[in-house]
């Protein structure tokens, strides 16, 4: 494909109020924040300068140690190199840096996605975040990690764009929920952790994405005629909502941070200081590096100065004129005076020290694949007007035995939501009749849609950058028809006039929802569900009612991206089952045949509530469609999202988070619980200083590093270069209008930090929960136990009755088998963030605490009170 057709999603003159390269503040930062429109009042982003220094971690001395070694060595050029992207389609991948050849540091390949290796082949197409939430299997969330890290390592990718673990799923219609993990912070957090930990082992850099309040797909960016949405969040609900998935990748020490296109707090994410310098690498002490999100860089000394250490692809407001807010420009900066040489060299240290710690620089191998076509030979650099060309492809097989790891995934999320009569599992003699297009393949073809975006076939995705090809696709029609002879398929979104029906014949109705990114609109939904609402697509509605209608036995099967309303047909006397198979990726048939029939126990849970009526969710999380004027979308419902609202509400929904029924029964029993680390003090106590961090020859280096004339190569036309013509003309001088509140002197030390993800003490252990769990039923099984605090009033703060913050799953139990689950939760988990404090605070020696226990959130038999033992209902 050639590049430009996928350019529709550039944000035409993004933030072309500022459009001036920016070299120099005085024509650009202060000014440009100043142009956001203002949040309501208390919701803030104060300043908060400088940028701490990275490499104070223990666990990552090593590596910063041998990063300082040579960037101590590198010239202005190799630095500016490794901090700016070399440009849209300048290059095989998505993303990449320039290089610093010298110290073996090639330029770093950064590539979509988070469920495998995008626009690319013989890799992968794992089920994506949201399948992986409902397995509430840890083990599969890190092996599919692995899997993930091992393809990206595979095809020469050094850093990985994903987990996405924002958006959080505050807004059932916001298009992208389904790259991650559910619609809770814990859930996302351990996943997130999990996918992290697995990437990462394999030498692959994970990117933990979008930072933060990117809950709705329309209006994210700037464009001439609007500014990209302000999320407007409070302090308390960042915390413990929104922030708590990104402390918890922190602490798995991811190497990449990826911000979001929109401002929170009326201050655009990818220089907004306070949530740059101040949360993520002061509070949380993030050791990586922070990139943009593609194009949604918007200043050059301001983001600098903020914490952003990466720029990408490096295009500045208006892509592919070679232009860009740093390269040359932060040489110029830098030669001027107005970025610190410190910051630029924590930038870059923060860059090559995470390279280290991955292990990158042995035997890591380069790409060799291309992002912008499937040919063998092509462009080199498709955004360039003249580029040599060569071999791009080289159809590496990276899939190895994922397509197992794939499957269990698939298998594991299925949710039985109902099974009236025990109609499930099927049997292979059943007589069935299948019904809708989501049962059959792609009818143009397999990967016809760019970028998954359309709904064709079984819905194994949702669109956008969040994808990857297809390498092949069972489909659920496959699936069944290599299990029985016995089914029937109509391959159909309307009901056939010519259907026969037999007293015991079972309808299979297959139906979906689907929603993406923004840049692509499909069916009139531009990436969020708009058009389709929360109903299923395709008058799904209609085709289970007509089945229902006709059959007296209905299974319906939904592929959804996230919250589907099924009120039309749920209560429907012949509608005997429904399994949610959320997002299967391409082992979607076997997957679905493994349950439908019986081999497996559906084991997977809801991730996040169906309701009876979208006007159960607070007005404030609809998506907010207004073309002029920044949209200010302000989180009035605080902490109270998804199940946590409904519960707060008194609203019953159709199905609670955490839902799923087995084909077997099981019961908890023994429940008992032990404190492992007592919680004396209602804060944390205080985590030790920091250790030391490089230190470098601060001096403004020589112009000559920088100067095209130092250079003898071949100038790529609208490569992004870092050097300047004449760049001894250049003088510094220390009167620059830096932003409000511009400090070089460092913060004292936040109270909530120390670690990595936060103050140590905050991830000690204070309870233990134990509890047998038995399969009291006739088939295996496996079964899920979540776990959710209610903490006391005695803490003074409105908070939501329920909060899941662990999760076990058993292994296969057969019947009347059992295990022990133990489930451990940390002082954070019984903790709420006092805003007056600036720290997470407790019930002194956890004093009121409730730990409740059980198969989902409307459901807990057991119950235990710290200080006064468990009881099972
Ligand atoms: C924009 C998306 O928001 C982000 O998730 C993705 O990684 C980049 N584009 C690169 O494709």
């Amino acid at each position: 494909m050639a590049p430009w057709t996928r350019l529709a999603f550039v944000p035409l003159l993004a933030q072309a109020v500022s459009s001036t390269p920016v070299a120099d503040p005085r024509h650009d930062d202060a000014v440009h924040l100043d142009q956001r429109d203002s949040a309501p009042e208390g919701y803030d982003s104060p300043p908060y300068y400088p940028t701490p220094y990275g490499g104070w971690a223990s666990d990552w001395t090593s590596a910063y140690a041998k990063a300082q070694q040579v960037v101590s060595n590198m010239t202005l050029a190799e630095k500016v190199n490794l901090t700016t992207g070399t440009g849209f389609y300048m290059g095989p991948c998505v993303g990449q840096t320039g290089s610093a050849p010298r110290f073996g540091i090639p330029n770093l390949c950064l590539q979509d996605s988070p469920l495998g290796i995008r626009n690319s082949d013989h890799n992968t197409a794992f089920p994506p975040g949201i399948t992986v939430g409902a397995t509430f299997n840890k083990d599969l969330m890190y092996t599919r990690g692995v899997g993930i890290g091992e393809e990206a390592r595979g095809k020469g990718v050094n850093i990985q764009l994903g987990p996405a673990v924002g958006p959080l799923g505050r807004k059932p219609r916001g298009g992208r929920i389904w790259e991650g993990f559910g619609a809770d912070p814990s859930l996302q957090g351990i996943a997130g952790a999990l996918t992290i930990r697995g990437m990462q082992s394999t030498g692959a850099i994970a990117t933990i994405k979008h930072y933060i309040g990117n809950e709705q797909e329309m209006y994210r960016m700037s464009s001439v005629i609007t500014k990209g949405y302000s999320s407007n969040i409070d302090d308390r609900t960042l915390h413990e909502l929104y922030l708590w998935p990104f402390a918890e990748g922190v602490r798995a020490g991811v190497g990449a941070l990826m911000t979001a296109y929109n401002d929170v707090n009326s201050s655009a994410c990818s220089q907004n200081s306070k949530l740059l310098n101040g949360i993520l690498k002061d509070e949380l002490g993030f050791q990586g590096f922070v990139m943009t999100d593609w194009l949604g860089h918007y200043t050059g000394v301001g983001s600098a100065l903020s914490g952003l250490d990466m720029c990408m692809p490096g295009d500045g407001a208006v892509p592919l004129l070679g232009d860009s807010y740093w390269g040359s420009e932060m040489s110029r900066s830098i030669l001027n005076g107005s970025v610190p040489v410190d910051r630029l060299n924590d930038m870059v240290t923060r860059i090559v020290a995470t390279w280290y710690q991955m292990g990158q620089d042995e035997d890591y191998p380069l790409p060799n694949f291309s992002t912008n076509t499937e040919d063998e030979t092509g462009l080199l650099y498709p955004g360039a007007l003249f580029s040599p060309s060569g071999v791009v492809n080289q159809y590496v097989n990276v899939q190895g035995t994922h397509n197992i790891t794939a499957r269990a995934v698939a298998r594991e999320a299925i949710t039985l939501l109902k099974n009236e009569g025990n109609i499930l599992p099927l049997g292979k003699n059943d007589s069935l009749q299948v019904f809708g297009t989501d049962a059959g393949g792609n009818s143009d073809g397999l990967n016809s849609c760019s970028d998954m975006g359309c709904d064709k076939g079984v819905l194994t995705m949702g669109w956008g950058s969040g994808t990857a090809r297809l390498p092949y696709l069972i489909t659920p029609q496959e699936g069944i028809s290599n299990v029985t002879q016995n089914a029937k398929f109509y391959i159909t979104d309307s009901f056939p006039s010519d259907v026969t029906v037999s007293a015991n014949d079972i309808a299979v109705v297959f139906i979906n929802a689907d929603s993406g990114e923004n840049y692509i609109t499909v069916e009139g939904n531009p990436g969020d569900r708009t058009e389709a609402g929360l109903y299923a697509w395709h008058n799904g509605d209609d085709l289970v009612k007509a089945a229902a209608e006709k059959f007296s036995q209905v299974v319906v099967v939904i592929h959804t991206v996230g919250p589907i309303l099924m009120e039309e047909w749920i209560d429907l006397e012949s509608v005997k089952a429904v399994l949610v198979a959320h997002l299967p990726g391409q082992e979607a048939g076997n997957s679905l045949a493994d349950v439908l029939f019986g081999d497996y126990s559906p084991s997977g849970h809801m991730p996040y509530t169906i309701p009876r009526s979208e006007s159960d969710y607070p007005d404030s999380v609809g998506i907010i469609n207004q073309p002029f004027g920044q949209i200010q979308d302000t989180y009035t419902e605080g902490l109270y999202i998804d199940y946590r609202h409904f519960i707060n509400a008194n609203i019953t929904p159709r199905y609670p988070f955490g839902h799923g029924l087995s084909y077997t029964t099981f019961n908890f029993s023994n429940p008992s619980i032990s404190v492992v680390t007592a919680l004396n003090t209602a804060y944390p106590p205080t985590a030790p200083s920091h250790g030391s961090t490089p230190v470098y020859n601060d001096s403004i280096p020589a112009a000559s590093e920088v100067s095209w004339s130092s250079t003898n190569f071949t100038r790529i036309w609208r490569y992004l270069y870092p050097y300047l013509d004449n760049p001894e003309s250049i003088t510094a001088s220390d009167d620059y209008p830096y932003p409000d509140g511009y400090s070089t002197t460092p913060q004292p030390a936040p109270r909530a930090g120390g670690g990595q993800g936060g103050n140590p003490a905050l991830f000690d252990v204070a309870f233990s929960v134990q509890v047998d769990v038995k399969n009291t039923g006739s088939r295996s099984g496996k079964a899920v136990a979540q776990l959710y605090v209610e903490l006391p009033a005695s803490l003074g703060l409105d908070t939501p009755l329920m909060q899941l913050r662990q999760f076990e799953k058993t292994g296969t139990l057969g019947p009347g088998q059992s295990e022990s689950l133990t489930l451990e939760i940390t002082r954070k988990d019984v903790s709420v963030w006092d805003v007056e404090v600036q720290d997470w605070k407790a019930p002194v020696n956890g004093e009121g605490i409730k730990i409740w226990v059980g198969n989902s959130v409307a459901d807990t038999p057991v119950l235990c009170v710290v200080g006064g033992g468990c009881s099972v209902e």
